[in-house]
């Protein structure tokens, strides 16, 4: 039967994150650092992008395993041309129960003020925006195209003005270089209805240089954070969630939101990991820190038929064991020699 698919860990398969880009308008050097992703490096071709048509139809077979949560990633995902299109496509999905999925995006927030309401009309229901400090100086340094910082911001108010909320706000921490943003950002978005999530520096892909000196702890954001306010740990709103969430403590008993601290490096949550990706090119990623996709796309090319695709599907996530964060955090490395593993801008977030 359909929906009780459990990994070998016995995980459930709950979120489907889906690349639709490898393309992105910045650079940002934990992700794709400009002395890799210059004018020589060669993006997937059209041809090679899964359709709209082959992502709703993929979308549809992981509903039936058990997803309720789609969420669009890149690259920069409001790139690809017509992706309202896309949207109601997939907003047209039900689960086996009848119920609508929670349909979501992440975005660096650049084309947001221009998108916002013809996201939200497309049948988007939430956004997740990028933004990685509130000095212009220092976000520059993190995008590394000089985009602007009131941009974004403004990005994220066309969001909420749209109703394409509970918006998230995700900031990743480089120690050295963005943390001195940490207080501004909090302040900023305290109370505005927005939730802040503060993201440690992780090791994904194999061109960030990625060191351990420049992970700042979510223990030490905390720290900092409590130095100015006063915050309460809140329970987890859903089995899985990546984010550790605090609310913000004040005299009329609330209103000012919460935070999140999402920790891969220093506490993975590997345990109840219940995310699957599909990459631009249709590869199925079982692991953020995977170093080799599965090919669903020559399956729906070569004509499987609905049956056929829900058997793969089923067959590799019964067959997943993946849990990277853990093991790298006990200092096991599952990369064999010559193994690279799968970049950040191709498989999202
Ligand atoms: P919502 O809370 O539903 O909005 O979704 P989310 O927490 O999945 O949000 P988002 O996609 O914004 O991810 C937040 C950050 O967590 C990003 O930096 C992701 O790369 C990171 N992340 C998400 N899923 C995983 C995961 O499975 N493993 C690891 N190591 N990091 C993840
Ligand atoms: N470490 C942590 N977060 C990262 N992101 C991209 N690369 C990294 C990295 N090396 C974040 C983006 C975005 C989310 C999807 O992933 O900033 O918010
Ligand atoms: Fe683009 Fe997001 Fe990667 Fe930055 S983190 S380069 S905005 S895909
Ligand atoms: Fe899931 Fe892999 Fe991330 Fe662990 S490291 S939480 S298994 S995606």
């Amino acid at each position: 039967p359909t929906g009780l698919l459990a990994d070998a860990l016995g995980r459930p398969l709950r979120d489907l994150r889906i690349s639709v880009t490898d393309r992105c308008n910045f650079r940002c050097s934990y992700c794709m650092p400009k002395q890799v992703f210059d004018k020589h490096y060669e993006f997937l071709p059209h041809s090679d992008l899964l359709s709209f048509e082959e992502i709703t139809r993929l979308a549809r077979v992981f509903v039936a395993h058990g997803v309720q949560k789609l969420r669009l990633t890149g690259g920069e995902p409001l790139l690809r041309r017509h992706i309202e299109a896309l949207i109601e496509m997939l907003s047209e999905i039900r689960t086996p129960e009848g119920l609508p999925l929670d349909l979501t995006l992440t975005t660096n927030g650049s084309l947001l003020a221009r998108k916002a309401a013809s996201l939200k009309a497309a049948g988007l229901q939430r956004v997740t925006v990028s933004l990685d400090g509130l000095d212009d100086a220092v976000f520059q340094r993190m995008n590394d195209v000089g985009f602007p910082v009131a941009e974004v911001l403004a990005g994220i108010e066309a969001a909420q003005a749209a109703g394409l909320g509970p918006i998230k706000v995700n900031m990743v921490v480089k120690r050295g270089v963005n943390d001195q943003e940490i207080l501004p950002m909090a302040r900023h978005f305290r109370g505005s209805g927005v939730t802040l999530r503060f993201i440690e520096y992780m090791d994904v892909g194999a061109t960030n240089g990625w060191r351990m000196d420049e992970v700042l702890p979510s223990s030490e954001v905390l720290a900092r954070l409590r130095e100015e306010f006063d915050l309460l740990p809140l329970s987890a709103s859903v089995a899985g969630e990546t984010a550790e969430r605090w609310s913000y403590v004040s005299e009329n008993a609330g209103g000012q939101g919460e935070i999140g601290l999402i920790s891969s490096v220093t506490q993975a949550f590997c345990g109840d990991c219940n995310r699957a990706r599909l990459s631009t090119e249709g590869k199925l990623y079982t692991c953020l820190f995977a170093h080799r996709g599965h090919d669903l796309r020559a399956l729906l090319r070569s004509g499987a038929s609905e049956a056929e695709l829900s058997g793969a599907i089923g067959l590799l996530w019964g067959g997943r064991a993946d849990r990277y964060s853990q093991l790298r955090a006990s200092g096991v490395s599952s990369l064999g020699d010559g193994e690279r593993r799968v970049e950040m801008h191709y498989i999202g977030g």
